[in-house]
């Protein structure tokens, strides 16, 4: 698209009702480099591109919350050098952006098991939170051995440990307190939930969050996917009638 028509398509967003919380299931990267003939780490080096483009482009129009899926709990299940692969590109993402994520006062976050990852990976994650903790800008949320059930089975747990230790009681819990031991704690569920590549199910993101997210999918695979599309996203997400289950 030329820049104009990318101008023309952002202007159709209504600046006043921009979505609080976007989350994105980045899929599509093996895909797109077997079209090319390349092989799947070329996907998902083209994609980590874009994962620099898209929080840029969406911290400029004030979404406060942007949740982006990189290594789910079932990851596990591929090739190791695929696993290797993906995990140097996030070590090398978090080192070359988090100067520039931390000037634009964003502040990263992360959901799921990070202990179970590389040392090297823990390391790099934990100093990009510790660097960025103070932001009040928009906030990077972060999906790495992130699993929807295996958040609510840890929730579970927790709340039993709490209860032994007389801090919760059965009439206590309910939608509010469950949230509160969820990765997302102290995060508005997602208003929207975008998935390019055509798949359309959610592969086990925010299971418990996206009872009311409006949906938005592509055909086009993540190493495509560019501002323009997070603008058509935002513009048919604003078309959208959300009654909660109201009339
Ligand atoms: C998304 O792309 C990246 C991760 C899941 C880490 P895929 O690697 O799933 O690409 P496809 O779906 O096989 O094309
Ligand atoms: C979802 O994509 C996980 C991430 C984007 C990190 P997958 O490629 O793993 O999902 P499935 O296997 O197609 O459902
Ligand atoms: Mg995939």
């Amino acid at each position: 698209m030329k820049k104009e028509e990318i101008l023309e398509l952002k202007n159709k967003i209504d600046m006043n009702r921009i979505p609080e919380h976007i989350g994105i299931i980045m899929d599509g990267n093996g895909r797109w480099a077997k079209k090319r003939g390349l092989p799947r780490t070329a996907g998902h080096r083209e994609g980590v591109k874009r994962v620099t483009e898209i929080v840029e482009a969406a911290f400029k129009i004030n979404v406060k919350y942007l949740s982006l899926y990189a290594f789910s709990t079932e990851n596990w299940k591929r090739p190791s050098d695929e696993i290797e692969a993906l995990m140097k590109l996030l070590v090398q993402y978090i080192n070359k952006e988090i100067e520039r994520i931390h000037k634009n006062n964003i502040k990263v976050q992360v959901m799921g098991d990070i202990t179970k990852l590389p040392q090297s990976v823990v390391k790099e994650v934990n100093r990009a939170i510790d660097l960025t903790k103070d932001n009040t800008g928009m906030v990077l949320n972060i999906g790495l051995n992130y699993g929807g059930r295996d958040e609510i089975i840890r929730a579970v747990k927790q709340i039993l440990e709490d209860f032994k230790l007389g801090k919760i009681k059965p009439e206590d819990i309910n939608d509010s307190s469950f949230k509160d031991y969820l990765y997302t704690k102290e995060m508005p569920d997602p208003d929207l939930l975008i998935r390019p590549s055509g798949e359309l199910r959610l592969s086990n993101f925010m299971l418990y969050q996206v009872a009311y997210t409006e949906f938005w999918y592509s055909d086009i695979y993540w190493p495509d996917f560019r501002e323009e599309h997070l603008y058509q996203a935002i513009i048919d997400y604003q078309k959208r009638d959300r009654r909660f289950g109201g009339i």
